[in-house]
């Protein structure tokens, strides 16, 4: 009787404990956004998940005016550039799912996703992409993801134009 009831303790600790480490299990959200549409996304992921939130500032700030803005863009493009960015994550070791949202600059992630590709170790992490844009889907962006992080699982992610998708979406990957 007593083995019996050091067994059954022993179980409930056991999914106790269980429960503790998938709790504890760390979510971010990066974003790159110049006109503000990927950042209200992003804030809106972060308060259905309650991840934190990270923004991607670059050092040297992208022109307000459109055209100046595509045309740097394009620029960095054909460079292969890694524009430079302001501030690092913290503790970026501690996330285990990583949602990265951009908005679509020529067919694609802009450059500075790159750069924040390339400044993590991503292996073995969930990667969640996310974008917005003037109607581009996502899918030529998530090569490039997938590219950069061969050890990582990259999703399909959204393209959260209609900003009515973004909880059903958020539902569906069980958050
Ligand atoms: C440099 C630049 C390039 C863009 N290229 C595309 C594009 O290829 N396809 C598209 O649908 N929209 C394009 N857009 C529109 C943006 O993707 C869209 O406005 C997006 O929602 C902006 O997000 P943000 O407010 O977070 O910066 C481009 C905008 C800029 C400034």
């Amino acid at each position: 009787m007593k083995f019996l009831r050091s067994i059954l303790i022993l179980f409930s600790l056991m999914i106790f404990s269980s429960g503790i480490s998938s709790a504890e299990s760390k979510i971010l959200v990066a974003y790159f956004s110049h006109s503000g549409s990927t950042q209200s996304v992003a804030e809106e992921i972060s308060n259905l998940t309650g991840a934190d939130l990270f923004r991607i500032v670059e050092v040297d700030t992208y022109p307000s005016v459109y055209k100046e803005c595509t045309d740097r863009a394009s620029r960095e493009v054909a460079e292969n550039a890694r524009p430079s960015i302001r501030d690092q994550v913290q503790n970026f070791d501690e996330y285990d799912t990583i949602f990265i949202g951009y908005p679509i600059w020529w067919y694609n992630a802009p450059m500075i996703i790159d750069t924040f590709l390339e400044s993590y170790d991503f292996s073995g992490k969930t990667i969640i992409p996310f974008c917005t844009s003037g109607g581009s889907p996502i899918g030529v962006s998530i090569d490039k993801i997938r590219l950069h992080c061969p050890n990582s699982k990259v999703l399909d992610g959204l393209t959260a134009n209609d900003r009515s998708k973004i909880a059903p979406w958020i539902q569906s990957l069980g958050f």
